[in-house]
């Protein structure tokens, strides 16, 4: 597969960094009209109290009114295991459509399984509005974009490729950051380094906009990088580190990793597009806590 990159095109980008999970979303525009994108978009949840809150969502929402835009896209680069997707509160009040990649379906069968959730919860992805393959294309605006299938931290990420600018999810941190873990179900640390090797063999002036930062060895929070400072300086995968080397240093690390504090109430949210399981007979809405599954 080869992917038709456009470095003429330049998005704005405007980054809402969410404190709490260290997710970074963001609003792509389309420097030619109105249009815009949302890219991963964050719920506020206090886990301890079982209380949801939509304060960041809040935030880009007001970002997209008060400068006129038009809001054609949500797209999520993949199930996210610590922190709960707002796109349908967004798309609620603001329209769009719905995207992420079409392996959706195996991160439901999953965890559909591990929840034990009924028939009633399809694993069709039909919770969202579009499946992307890999290299399928869509617009924003007079802006092309396409996704690159990303699988190893999870088996549906997807990195979105919109002008000079790719948002890569959790396939890449910054450069001192190096890679996100591979052990969550459906994970593989050397489909990781494949996907890693898409990405740098992108145009080295290609930015990159990262979805998680956690500020290593206390330097301030930052989310974009190039393709260029990836390969040279990643401290995982840069200067040519080889396929063998990264999946041992993964595999090692992730098996002293523990599990993200919001991994259940995510993936229970997430596998449904964000939406929260359904009411029961009083109206109630509740979360799971499944025993020695994870
Ligand atoms: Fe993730």
């Amino acid at each position: 597969m080869s992917y038709r990159v456009n470095m003429a095109v330049t998005p704005e980008v405007e980054p809402f960094f969410d404190e709490a999970s260290n997710t970074i979303s963001y609003v792509v525009r389309d420097p030619g009209s109105d249009a815009c994108a949302v890219i991963d978009s964050v719920m506020d949840i206090d886990y301890a109290a079982g209380r949801i809150a939509y304060d960041h969502a809040d935030r880009m929402i007001g970002f997209i009114r008060e400068n006129g835009l038009d809001l054609e896209w949500l797209i999520e680069t993949h199930v996210h295991a610590d922190h709960l997707s707002a796109a349908p509160y967004i798309q609620s009040k603001l329209g769009g459509r719905l995207g992420i990649g079409r392996n959706i379906t195996l991160v439901q069968e999953t965890f559909g399984k591990i929840f034990n959730e009924g028939t009633e919860f399809q694993r069709d992805g039909s919770q969202f509005d579009r499946l992307f393959d890999d290299g399928d294309r869509y617009r924003i605006g007079g802006m092309e974009c396409f996704a690159i299938h990303t699988p190893g931290h999870t088996p549906a990420c997807m990195t979105h490729v919109i002008g000079d600018a790719a948002f890569v999810g959790d396939t890449l941190f910054m450069p001192d950051g190096g890679s996100a873990r591979a052990d969550f179900p459906g994970g593989d640390a050397g489909e990781l380094y494949d996907s890693i090797q898409k990405l740098l063999d992108m145009p080295e002036e290609m930015r990159l906009f990262m979805c998680h930062d956690y500020g290593p060895n206390g330097r301030e929070i930052r989310w974009e990088t190039t393709v260029g400072a990836e390969k040279a300086h990643n401290i995982h995968v840069g200067g040519g580190t080889s396929r063998e080397d990264f999946v041992k240093f993964r595999t090692e690390r992730d098996a002293s990793l523990a599990m993200p504090r919001l991994i259940l109430p995510s993936l229970q949210v997430n596998m449904r597009a964000g939406e929260l399981p359904p009411a029961d007979e009083t109206g109630k809405r509740f979360l799971k806590v499944p025993l020695n599954e994870l």
